[in-house]
């Protein structure tokens, strides 16, 4: 279909012919006879040059009282500029406003996170969200492309469930016409009965957690992946889950450079994403986290902050210093630098009073014990890519979990955790196949019978050897776009205290 209009991702193929632009004013400038308007369409950015002396009175009235955000059309130009945003600059011969925005609340000033979070339906629209939005969908579309190569059936499990998967306490409850029903805390359980009938299937879908505190690392609501292979064991789950994340990886390098520089990501992180990824069992780990190479580490980190800290401090006052004589675009540059400063200073204070403990906790870790966040953290820090923990106490895992058979106290589970502190990103394990086991640990983890006998029944018709893994997609995407917290890569987050917008 031909469009009557341009995408602002597609001006390479206009260039010196004449365009219709259909966006949002996202910043203007101007100067004498000129005005500046970068326009925004969703695929891009775009300066459209508005000159006086070339254009009719009409189109120079709409580019005077253009506004933050209205919407516009453009009929322009294209010329090529390496200079610009995106390489281009559109010469304005025709404007015309399609909805005016008059006090848009979210100005090019900065602002604090409460406040953007409130504004998230607006929020969307700015640069960093859109950076981060598309490397969403990019990395949502690899996943697929990845299971659908390998023959796996994308399958849905339902979000109404009658059971828990991931324990009793961050059940949501509802009511289901009088009886009892949770909203989904994971695919998994639906997932296994599909893997008996399709093979190897994947679910991608919303899950639901009552998470109780505010961490950086969960949502209330998040999408999860999960994928589940009749006859793999867990080294093969192991391999399945390496190479998963290694594509997702390699797919955002490929097609995301802009939006990766948009965030002001560390690219070599990401391309030193290679296999194979170190593999530890849970005792190994808990080794290293208890080894004095772990508190050694520590220390350095808290050296290397305070260096920071005194960097960014001497930036400061010098800034301070100059700004009384300072020409006004300088100020701007100086007020805005004043608040990135602020930020990490605080971010650096934060971490500086937690190391201590968290060196407390690494070296007085108890075999038995899941790791804390910090625990996780810690132990990322000692390598440049992903890790697989495997092999964890029985005890700290889900009831479903097959046992080792070289040692019983331990089940067949792993984790993959992400480097550079963002911890876990992928839970899974190979299943406990055999009916009389799944029966008493059902019994053991005080779970009702009644509502697994239809799970049971996959043990009692043709058990196999099975295996599977979820990625959680917030907690994946935080890591790749270098984003603090999960909230930042879901368009509309939920969170313990927030529900709108
Ligand atoms: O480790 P979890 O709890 O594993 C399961 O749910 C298994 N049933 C999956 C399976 O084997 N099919 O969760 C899997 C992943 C975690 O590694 C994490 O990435 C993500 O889901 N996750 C969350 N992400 C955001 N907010 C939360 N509250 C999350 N809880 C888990
Ligand atoms: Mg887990």
């Amino acid at each position: 279909m031909e469009l009557p209009f341009q995408y602002i991702e597609e001006l390479s193929r206009y260039v010196g012919q004449t365009v219709t632009l259909k966006g949002w004013l996202y910043n203007k400038r101007s100067s004498k006879g000129l005005h500046f308007l970068i326009l925004r369409d969703g695929t891009g950015l775009v300066q459209c040059v508005v000159a006086q002396d070339r254009v009719d009175a009409d189109t120079w009235q709409v580019a005077e009282e253009a506004t933050q955000e209205c919407s516009l059309e453009v009929v322009g130009t294209v010329v090529r500029d390496e200079r610009q945003i995106g390489g281009h600059e559109v010469h304005v011969e025709r404007l015309q406003l399609i909805g005016p925005s008059e006090n848009y609340p979210i100005t090019p000033k900065p602002h604090g996170i409460e406040f953007l979070m409130d504004h998230r339906h607006l929020w969307l629209r700015s640069r960093r969200p859109w950076a981060i939005m598309r490397i969403r969908n990019r990395v949502i579309r690899a996943i697929h492309d990845f299971f659908q190569e390998r023959g796996f059936l994308q399958l849905d499990a339902p979000i109404l469930t009658g059971n828990a998967v991931e324990g009793t306490t961050t059940l949501f409850e509802i009511d289901y016409f009088g009886d009892k029903a949770y909203l989904s805390q994971s695919g998994q359980l639906y997932a296994e009965a599909m893997a008996m009938a399709f093979g190897k299937v994947y679910t991608f879908g919303p899950t639901f957690r009552a998470e109780k505190s505010k961490t950086r690392r969960h949502l209330t609501e998040f999408w999860m992946i999960e994928p589940e292979m009749a006859f793999y064991d867990l080294e093969m789950n192991m391999a399945l889950a390496e190479e998963l994340v290694v594509h997702i990886v390699q797919e955002v390098l490929r097609h995301c450079r802009t939006e990766l520089e948009v965030l002001g990501r560390d690219i070599a992180a990401l391309e030193r994403v290679q296999p194979p990824f170190p593999r530890l069992t849970y005792s190994e780990a808990v080794e290293l986290l208890r080894s004095d190479e772990t508190a050694r580490m520590i220390d350095a980190r808290i050296e290397a902050l305070k260096e920071e800290q005194r960097q960014l401090e001497t930036e400061r006052a010098e800034n301070r210093r100059r700004y009384g004589q300072a020409k006004k675009a300088e100020k701007r540059r100086i007020d805005a630098r004043e608040i990135e400063i602020n930020q990490r200073l605080d971010e650096i204070e934060k971490e500086l009073e937690n190391l201590p403990l968290w060196k407390e906790s690494a070296r007085n870790f108890q075999w038995g014990n899941d790791f804390g966040n910090s625990d996780e953290t810690v132990l990322t820090w000692h390598f440049d890519r992903p890790i697989i923990v495997h092999r964890f106490p029985a005890a700290i895992k889900a009831f479903y979990m097959k046992r080792d058979p070289e040692d019983d106290r331990l089940a067949l589970g792993m984790d993959v955790l992400a480097p550079e502190g963002y911890g876990e990103i992928i839970g899974g394990g190979q299943r406990a196949d055999d009916l009389a086991f799944l029966e008493a640990q059902i019994e053991a983890h005080g779970l009702p019978r009644e509502a697994f006998e239809w799970y049971l029944d996959l043990r009692r018709y043709g058990t196999v050897p099975h295996s599977g893994f979820g990625l959680g997609l917030e907690r994946t995407l935080a890591w790749i776009c270098g984003v603090h917290h999960v909230r930042e890569v879901i368009p509309f987050p939920r969170l313990l205290g927030r529900l709108t917008p």
